[in-house]
């Protein structure tokens, strides 16, 4: 029988909830840093890794925004997403949804049609090799005002033949999405779709709002939905999926460990789970390594390991043809 790790491979996967600036390993970091003479204040990329111990969101944060200071033009933003592409390309990702942060960009001089044209390059260069497909989404950051995030959507709608979506990242508790209500009504009456990060250190409530406020119909994260059964209940009913990210979840102490993670309570509940990998460089693996950590320490059968890409290719964007497409080659590797 083929191996638990060749048969996730091999499934066809979306993955929903990636931040661009989380795939940079500290290879790339010190590389870019010396491109660009920039210090850092770690003597290796070995002493670098090696400080990846987080006590909370927060503490990762501080880390990522300073290291994402080595980004700087377009060719940077386009080594860092074609690494990405080419790696997971191996593990079977056939559709990319992907974060970046513009705000962590601009607020230190870098242009956003510098960074947009950087990964735009690596997504159509991923396209024409590998026939993988993707949309960006533009996050606001929460910890700053609704009145930048207004100013950054101006220049999202300024590239919206590149952008599809906007969504809700950073520090989440005091931040919640009803801060955003603006700014999101404006992004919705341009046709663009709504994401958030809701339900990851933030209550259920953020949650009931990301819904009813911004009117977003994915949740990113939502991992305390289970703290309130209403809400499981709702999330199952309307078919509004959870883009979970299992290794973050731990690194980021969200649960103390793997075993502990609920994803299989909510995938057996009837919630729309997928399985995601949020900032691959920081949190130790990407898709892959995400599906075969929950896969062996919460027992998973191939059958839902199967679910797991199917909801990830129905909760993506991809036009219905398509999702018919994948869908029927995951059900085809299900029967073996
Ligand atoms: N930005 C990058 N990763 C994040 C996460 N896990 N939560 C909130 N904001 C983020
Ligand atoms: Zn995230």
């Amino acid at each position: 029988m083929q191996s638990t790790e060749a048969y996730v491979r091999a499934l066809p996967k979306a993955e929903l909830h990636l931040h661009i600036e989380g795939t940079l390993e500290p290879e790339l970091a010190f590389g870019l840093a010396r491109k660009h003479r920039v210090a850092l204040p770690y003597a290796s990329a070995e002493e670098l890794r090696a400080a990846y111990d987080f006590a909370d969101l927060q503490s990762f944060l501080d880390l990522y925004y300073a290291l994402a200071q080595v980004l700087r033009d377009a060719d940077d933003f386009y080594r860092l997403a074609l690494g990405y592409l080419e790696r997971v390309h191996g593990q079977g990702v056939v559709h990319a949804e992907v974060f970046f942060d513009p705000q962590t960009h601009t607020g230190r001089g870098i242009a956003f049609g510098t960074v947009v044209d950087g990964l735009r390059r690596a997504f159509t260069e991923a396209q024409s090799r590998f026939g993988m497909t993707h949309r960006l989404i533009a996050c606001f950051l929460r910890h700053l005002s609704a009145a930048d995030a207004m100013g950054v959507l101006d220049e999202v709608l300024e590239h919206r033949e590149a952008i599809c979506a906007v969504g809700l990242d950073s520090s989440e508790v005091g931040h919640p999405p009803s801060k955003f209500a603006g700014v999101f009504a404006r992004a919705r009456e341009h046709g663009l779709i709504t994401v958030a990060h809701a339900g990851e250190e933030g209550p259920p409530g953020y949650i009931y709002e990301a819904l009813d406020i911004l009117g977003v119909r994915r949740i990113d994260h939502g991992v305390r939905s289970e703290e309130d059964p209403a809400l499981v209940a709702r999330l199952v009913r309307e078919r509004i999926a959870l883009t979970v990210c299992p290794l973050s979840n731990v690194k980021l102490r969200v649960f103390d460990s793997i075993e502990h993670h609920n994803l299989k309570r909510l995938l057996e509940a009837g919630v729309c789970v997928t399985v995601n990998s949020d900032d691959p460089a920081y949190f130790g693996g990407y898709l892959l390594e995400n599906y075969l950590a929950v896969q062996r320490a919460l027992g998973l059968t191939r059958p839902q390991l199967a679910s797991l890409a199917r909801n990830s290719i129905e909760a993506s964007w991809l036009e219905p043809a398509a999702k018919r497409r994948w869908t029927a080659s995951i059900d085809a590797c299900e029967r073996g």
